[in-house]
């Protein structure tokens, strides 16, 4: 049983899928395991560590050769997993719904795609689960992101020179990146803010120390669909809320949002003229900008300007902060291939539950029920 992972070759793409940690864990469950080599550079991981672990560090081409499972971040082009073994196992995060081409391109390859972010949100693959690992760090990042960007200070501060009022930060969309970016920006000191569709974040909200926004009095406040996901909310419901957004958004300073709905565009929550209302000098981050975005005018990767206002977004904001998203991310793997190890036929055999969520294609087919039709 070969474990390979080849270096990523997307651009902005600084993760691995492998550390030397995993390699020494899959090791232990009597997997080889090979690294293109460089592979961890990106992540401040040198050949070294991973050779020191016991895994195979060389050209793409030779370590690939024969790899049972190829581990990665964003999948490799089906032209590089040439000389995989015939049916092999991709384990990446496959983007499917926008990526069809890929996928079609898998199932032609005979390979058995499996993307992580379908991980189905059960108690038992929390650990394997990538949205929440990676979005985690995308929310700590985005707040310090647009913290050094904004002119002022976050924390209020008594100098001899005078005082220096506190940030006022209103976050957009209160999931796992949203509540870590309130814990963080908590943290520098800023009166923080944040609003949801889903009525269960009032209490998390309140519970780090910031104020609930919310829209009152309109059916559909529940917004909780399946697996806690949010669901597309009523027009009269997202005219309350851009109602209230207005209202409030024109004394916030940083405005940091994530709102997003599986299967659909991200929801438009901050409008052209709503950023007209804010103070110069105030910062919006964009995390569903690779989403296509919840804020009017932003844009991937770069840094817009409008009525004095800063807009950023990028696309891959894990991947700024590329060491430990490469080890959560890395573990999230570990976890998912060796809760499902079976020990006599040595490699991993999914139940049913999590094959039928993750699997996109096998035996040259399309399987995955999402991507039928
Ligand atoms: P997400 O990334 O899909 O969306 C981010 C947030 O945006 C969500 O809180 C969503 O309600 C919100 N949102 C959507 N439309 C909005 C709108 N129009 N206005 C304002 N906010 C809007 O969500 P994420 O971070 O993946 O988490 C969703 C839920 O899943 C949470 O309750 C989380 O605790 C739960 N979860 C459960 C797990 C498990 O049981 N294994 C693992 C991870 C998360």
């Amino acid at each position: 049983m070969l474990i390979a992972a080849l270096k990523e070759t997307a651009a902005g793409e600084t993760r691995v899928a492998l550390t030397p940690e995993t390699v020494r864990k899959f090791a232990a469950l009597g997997a080889s395991v090979a690294i293109e080599s460089g592979a961890g550079e990106g992540a401040a991981i040198p050949d070294e560590a991973f050779r020191e672990a016991g895994a195979a560090v060389g050209p793409g081409a030779e370590i690939i050769a024969g790899a049972d499972i190829v581990l990665a971040v964003q999948p490799p082009d089906v032209a590089q997993l040439g000389p995989v073994a015939s049916g092999a196992m991709v384990a990446a995060m496959f983007d499917p719904f926008r990526r069809r081409e890929r996928v079609d391109a898998y199932a032609g390859a005979g390979l058995e795609a499996l993307a992580l972010e379908l991980m189905p949100r059960i108690t038992r693959a929390q650990s394997m689960d990538v949205l929440s690992s990676q979005a985690n760090l995308a929310g700590y990042k985005a707040v310090l992101a647009a913290a050094d960007t904004y002119g002022r200070a976050f924390p209020m501060m008594m100098t001899a020179a005078g005082t220096v009022q506190s940030a006022r930060v209103f976050v957009m969309g209160v999931g796992v990146a949203g509540l870590q970016a309130i814990a963080t920006a908590r943290r520098l000191g800023a009166q923080v803010s944040a609003t949801d569709v889903r009525s269960a974040t009032r209490e998390q909200i309140q519970s780090l120390g910031a104020k609930p926004v919310f829209v009152e009095d309109v059916a559909g406040i529940e917004g909780e669909g399946a697996g806690g996901y949010a669901t597309e909310m009523s027009e009269a419901y997202q005219r309350a809320q851009a109602e209230l957004v207005s209202a409030h958004i024109a004394r916030q300073d940083i405005v940091v949002t994530t709102a997003l709905i599986p299967g659909r565009p991200a929801p438009r929550l901050v409008s052209d003229a709503q950023i007209a209302s804010m103070k110069p000098g105030s910062v919006i981050y964009d995390l569903a900008v690779a989403q296509g975005g919840n804020v009017e005018g932003s844009e991937a990767d770069r840094i817009v300007r409008r009525h004095g206002v800063t807009i950023m977004g990028y696309s891959n904001t894990p991947a700024h902060l590329a060491a430990d998203a490469s080890a959560l991310y890395a573990r999230n793997l570990y976890n998912f291939l060796s809760a499902c190890w079976n020990k006599e036929a040595g490699r991993p055999v999914l139940d049913e539950e999590i094959g039928n969520a993750v699997r996109l294609t096998q035996g040259g087919r399309i399987v995955n029920e999402g991507l039928a039709g």
